[in-house]
This record gives structure tokens, C-alpha cells and sequence, in this order.
């Protein structure tokens, strides 16, 4: 345990240096630990988020009760029950407004997009996943947003994780993209409606976030 922590380490000083960039279709890639240098900044932002809107295990509107927990913060919130998917400006379980989006979210989300080509990144919704060991994101279409034509900026945190993305269709056989701690997937344009999920999380146990993946998805929902 102790060295692969170390060659954690390493490899992580080694991205914060220089960034990589992976390509993962036309208009969508893998920005390697491109949020390495906001996570000091982000924590104490999704800590105040989560004081006033935690986590929750929500139901879809085919009744099940979804593995991953569910938070949101922006002027407008994420949420699914039995009446269907949509977003919202009040979270449903305070009957208050969403928290604000951090002022460190909303640089890192818009440098994100910049970065992999979409400049002008506006996002007014950011859905907070919380993922712990055997917690699953079934593949889905990101579809209840107003318009496609901004794109969808998603930052891993803690545990590493295996992505899908696949294609169109829900039949075209997905990528598997391994995400660490600080791992930044951006698609949009023609990649915008691709399929995509995340694999059971494997147990592990992260230094900073403990037995845990925390995904940050920014939309420009309304
Ligand atoms: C999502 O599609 O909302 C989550 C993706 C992820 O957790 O990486
Ligand atoms: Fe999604």
C-alpha cells in the first residue's frame, strides 16, 4: 500500500506539471489530472454545498432507488423521482434554492471546456455525484438540458473509477476510460449525446477523500 501510494504521488506531481490531453472522439477527450491544482480550493467549497444541500439517494421514475447519491449546487439543481428527470431551482428536499456554485467550481469547469475547445462555457448547474465501493451510473444520455450546444464538463475526485462512453445508440459497444483523482472528461458538439456510465466502484481508500469517488458534472442547463 505505502508505495503505490508513493507512485500515486509521483504520478500526480508529474500531471500537475504538464497536463496531458486524451482524445476520446471528434469533440471529446480526457483532460489528465487537469484539476490537480483546484482541489485545495474545491473541498472547502463542496463542503459548504453539502452543509446545506447533502447528499441523497434518489428514486427514478421507474422506482429504482439509484446507487450513487445525489447533491447539486448553480441556479439550477438536477433531480429524478417518480414523476421523471428535470432540473430544478429549489432543492426539493429543503424547499430552498440550490446552494451557490463556488467561485473555484465555476473557474475550473470554464478552463476545463476552454481547454478541450469550447470556449464560452457558461454553466449554471453542477450535479455532485457521490460514488462509494460497489456504487454504479447505469449508461444514460446527459438530455434534459434546454440546449446541447454547450458541453458537459466532469471532474473525478478521489477513488479512480472506470468510464464508459459509448456511442449514440445504447447498443454501440462503450470505451473504458480508467479516471483518477483529478481526471477532467469533457464532450460536447457531435459528442454531446453519447452514451455513457460508470463501472460498480472498486474498494479503495483515497488520502484526501477517504472510501469515496465524488464526481462535479457542469451543465449550462436552463
Ligand atoms: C454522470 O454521468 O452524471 C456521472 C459521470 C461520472 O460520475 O463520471
Ligand atoms: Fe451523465
Amino acid at each position: 500500500m505505502p508505495s503505490n501510494h508513493t507512485a500515486d504521488l509521483f504520478a500526480e506531481a508529474e500531471l500537475r506539471q504538464a497536463p496531458r490531453t486524451e482524445p476520446l472522439g471528434p469533440q471529446a477527450c480526457v483532460l489528465r489530472g487537469f484539476a490537480l491544482p483546484w482541489v485545495e480550493r474545491l473541498l472547502p467549497g463542496l463542503r459548504g454545498v453539502l452543509r446545506a444541500a447533502p447528499f441523497r439517494q434518489m428514486v427514478t421514475p421507474g422506482g429504482f432507488t439509484m446507487s450513487v447519491g445525489l447533491s447539486s449546487c448553480g441556479q439550477l439543481g438536477w433531480t429524478t423521482d417518480r414523476d421523471g428527470y428535470r432540473y430544478t431551482a429549489v432543492d426539493p428536499q429543503s424547499g430552498q434554492p440550490w446552494p451557490a456554485m463556488p467561485e473555484a467550481f465555476r473557474e475550473l469547469a470554464r478552463a476545463a471546456a476552454t481547454q478541450a475547445g469550447f470556449a464560452g462555457f457558461e454553466p449554471d448547474a453542477c450535479l455532485i455525484n457521490h460514488y462509494v465501493p460497489g456504487a454504479r451510473m447505469s449508461l444514460h444520455q446527459d438530455k434534459d438540458e434546454r440546449d446541447y450546444g454547450a458541453p458537459i464538463v466532469s471532474v473525478s475526485l478521489g477513488l479512480p473509477a472506470v468510464f464508459q462512453l459509448g456511442g449514440q445508440q445504447r447498443s454501440e459497444r462503450p470505451l473504458r476510460v480508467p479516471l483518477q483523482h483529478g481526471d477532467v472528461v469533457v464532450w460536447g458538439g457531435v459528442d454531446r449525446l453519447r452514451y455513457h456510465g460508470v463501472l460498480p466502484l472498486k474498494d479503495g481508500m483515497h488520502p484526501l477523500l477517504g472510501p469515496r469517488r465524488i464526481n462535479l458534472t457542469f451543465r449550462q442547463a436552463g
